[in-house]
Parts: structure tokens; sequence; C-alpha cells
């Protein structure tokens, strides 16, 4: 049998976090001070959020990075993961000397009250994506959790006759019934806990938090709606 390095590497889907894992003290890290008592722990911390994205940048570059790109960010939750990931995109094609154009676009989708997810799915964003037709698409997305979302967003996008789909997730949820199909490129597969930070949310608050955290109690109470 003949097996090939990097072929197995890419059969991971992603760094899977366990259920146990109870994150790191919060003492051990840096965080603003104005949620002091709103976290219970660091979740995964900003630096190793960005040495993935290094790495799904690689993979990204290296599967669809030989045509110019048009990237969909969903926002407001995507909005550091898109950033950081283009960023990475553009540094690698540019020290492999390579070609490569990215455009990005912005979606929004508004589906969460408190921590719970709302039944209607609506998109708002600009209603013309005719720009996508002939092109290498890649969907943002920082989290999949019953891939509700990103099943929209697909066939929302299918009808602007794009070359090629692919979908960026940071994290993939194991929630019950959760997404029947994994994004192509995924960053963390977590329990299904609440998290914040990173970009994501409770009620607007948390999206200037670096690391991704899980909210504390208090939290939730001092935060609510
Ligand atoms: N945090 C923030 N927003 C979310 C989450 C989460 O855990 N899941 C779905 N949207
Ligand atoms: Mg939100």
């Amino acid at each position: 049998m003949t097996t090939n390095m990097a072929d197995d590497q890419r059969e991971e889907p992603g760094v899977v976090i366990k259920d146990g894992w109870s994150g790191y003290s919060l003492e051990l890290f840096n965080y603003p001070e104005h949620y002091k008592g709103d976290l219970e722990c660091v979740y995964i911390p900003h630096g190793v959020i960005m040495n993935r994205i290094e790495c799904l940048a690689r993979d990204i570059l290296e599967d669809i990075g030989h045509h110019d790109m048009m990237v969909l960010c969903v926002l407001k939750g995507g909005y550091k993961f898109c950033s950081d990931l283009v960023e990475s995109i553009k540094a690698q094609s540019r020290s492999a000397s390579r070609r490569l154009t990215t455009r990005v676009e912005f979606i929004r989708f508004k589906s969460y009250l408190n921590d719970q997810s709302t039944e209607d799915l609506h998109i708002i964003g600009p209603d013309d994506l005719s720009m996508l037709k002939g092109k290498n698409v890649l969907i943002v997305e920082a989290i999949v959790d019953t891939g509700k979302t990103m099943r929209a967003l697909l066939q929302h996008v299918e009808t602007f006759q794009p070359n090629m789909v692919k979908v960026a997730g940071l994290l993939v949820k194991r929630v019950p019934h959760g997404a029947a199909e994994l994004p192509d490129y995924v960053g963390f597969i977590i329990p299904n806990r609440f998290v914040v930070g990173y970009a994501l949310d409770y009620n607007e608050y948390f999206r200037d938090l670096n690391h991704i955290c899980v909210i504390s109690e208090t939290g939730k109470q001092k935060y609510k709606v």
C-alpha cells in the first residue's frame, strides 16, 4: 500500500476538541478588563486560532489558489476569520510567487437571540451576487452547527452559476442533528457549548475578545436581552 504523508494529513477534517475539554484558566491569558467575571475559561487561545488559519490558508491555496478567488464572508461572526484567512492566503501566495487576486463580498443572516437559534433564517446582503458567475467562490463562516446556514448559502450561491464553491468553517459544533456535511476546510470541531470571542457574539457582546472563550452564567445574565 502506498501512503503519502500529505494525503494522510488531509484526511483529518480539523482539530478535534473533546467533550471533556474544560479550557484554560483565564488567569493564564490576557483579555479585556471589561469582561472580568463574564467568562468561564479560554477555550481556544488566539495564537492557536491564528496558526490553524495558516494551515487552512495553505490547503485553500493548494486547491483553489490557481484562479482568482471570490470570498464570501458571512457576517458578523465571520469577519475576523475571513480577514485573517484572506491575509494568510495572500501572504502565502506572495511567498510562493503565485499570482492570485482575492475579492471579498459580505453576506449576513440573522438567526440568534441570546444563545438560541431562532427558526427563521433570512439573508440580508447584496441580492445581486452576479459577480460570482464563473468564479471560484470560497464561503467563509465562523461557525457551523446545524448546517442550515451553510446549506441555504450554498443553494443561494449556486443560483449565480459559479465555477466552484468551497466552504471554510472555523468551528464545527457537535450538535444533535448536526450538519450532514462538513465544510471543505475545518478549523476546529468543538463540543456543543456556546462560545464567544474572535467576532463571535452573545447579543453583540464579546466580539472584541481575541480568544474563543466560554461565557459564564454571570456573563449570560449580564448581557441578556
Ligand atoms: N457562539 C456565538 N454564536 C453562535 C454560536 C456560538 O457558540 N453558535 C452559533 N452561533
Ligand atoms: Mg451572533
